[in-house]
């Protein structure tokens, strides 16, 4: 079944709300036969939605099925242009990998690649990534900003902002962000963000934005290595959370805030990641891949360059580093 048709009769049953339409009007609607709807309400059923069909009624719409397929995106989002090109796959390697494909053949800013599950999902630094089947959401936008390579690592402070938004308005809970690409919910990481670019030396042609958030896992979801160190948004909230809400919300933060960041600048994104910083006043511990520095973390720079002061009050600025918030 092709996403429009399919979209058109979900959006159509959802903001019924509850009250039933008919076979004919659909049709009459979409301009297909009645034999049609029907066919595509039962594909619709074997993949998971419900309805009530109802004798010279129609059809109610009852439930939808846990998925991140794009029809159900599409149906929260509220963006000009993220997300309108969504690939979903129920398995893939790494979002990050395809999406690198997807980028160099051209694929339009704001393009989602999106999976239940990853068997080769990776991190920061070529770490693992784990990625559980329907438990998480494992996506990566490509963007297309107008800005020189060195811009490229703000676009990590621009997600971060953008995820803790969407993650707040959706679950209640607001996560803490941990410079540069990490957000914590009570000293727990509930997601990673990576960011990698494709460019030429004065440009970026694409920036590849991967993010991992930790959705609806049980603590036992977590393998033994990571469950001291994990956590996730069921766990925080106590509640199960509605994944492709979700990821429109986010789309819809991503988008605002890139384009605040482009025709702006960093100004008003420093407030707000500052704002949800736990590093930021922090003692840190801060491993580069030559040097170990461990100090105050006093601010990030228009650049979003982490500023440390050291014990001997001097200021070291920190590009990339692994970062531990000591006691
Ligand atoms: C980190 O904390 O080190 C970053 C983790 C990023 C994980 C996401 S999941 C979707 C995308 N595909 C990947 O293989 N990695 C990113």
């Amino acid at each position: 079944m092709n996403v429009p048709i399919k979209y058109e009769l979900l959006k159509r049953l959802s903001a019924a709300n509850g009250k039933p339409l008919s076979g004919q009007q659909l049709a009459d609607d979409l301009n297909i036969s009645r034999t049609a709807i029907w066919k595509h309400m039962k594909q619709l059923e074997e993949e998971g939605y419900t309805f009530e069909s109802i004798r010279k009624k129609g059809y109610i719409l009852l439930s939808t099925p846990d998925t991140l397929d794009p029809a159900k995106i599409t149906l929260a989002l509220e963006t000009e242009h993220f997300g309108k090109k969504i690939v979903y796959e129920k398995i893939l390697t790494s979002t990050q990998t395809v999406a690198h494909q997807y980028a160099q053949e051209g694929a339009p800013d704001g393009t989602v690649i999106i999976c239940e599950e990853q068997t080769d999902g990776r991190g920061r630094l070529m770490r693992e990534w784990k990625s559980q089947k329907g438990k998480g959401i494992w996506m990566s936008v490509i963007l297309r900003p107008d800005v020189p390579p060195y811009e490229a690592p703000q676009f990590t402070l621009v997600a971060a902002v953008a995820i803790t938004n969407a993650i707040k308005d959706v679950t209640g809970v607001r996560p803490d962000i941990k410079w540069p690409n990490d957000l914590l919910i009570n000293g727990l990481k509930c997601t990673g963000i990576l960011t990698e670019m494709q460019a030429d030396p004065d440009r970026v042609n694409a920036i590849i934005m991967g993010i991992g958030i930790n959705v609806n896992h049980e603590s036992e979801d977590f393998d033994e290595d990571i469950v001291h160190i994990a956590t996730s948004l069921k766990i925080a909230s106590g509640k199960q959370v509605d994944r492709a809400k979700l990821v429109a919300k986010i789309l819809f933060y991503l988008e605002k805030y890139s384009k605040q960041y482009i025709e702006e600048g960093f100004e008003n994104i420093k407030t707000l990641w500052e704002e949800y910083s736990c590093t930021i006043g922090s003692r840190i511990k801060a491993t580069t891949l030559r040097d170990v520095f461990v100090g105050k973390a006093i601010g990030i720079t228009k650049d979003g360059i982490l500023q440390l002061q050291l014990d001997d009050g001097r200021i070291e600025n920190i590009y990339s580093a692994d970062i531990e918030l000591q006691k």
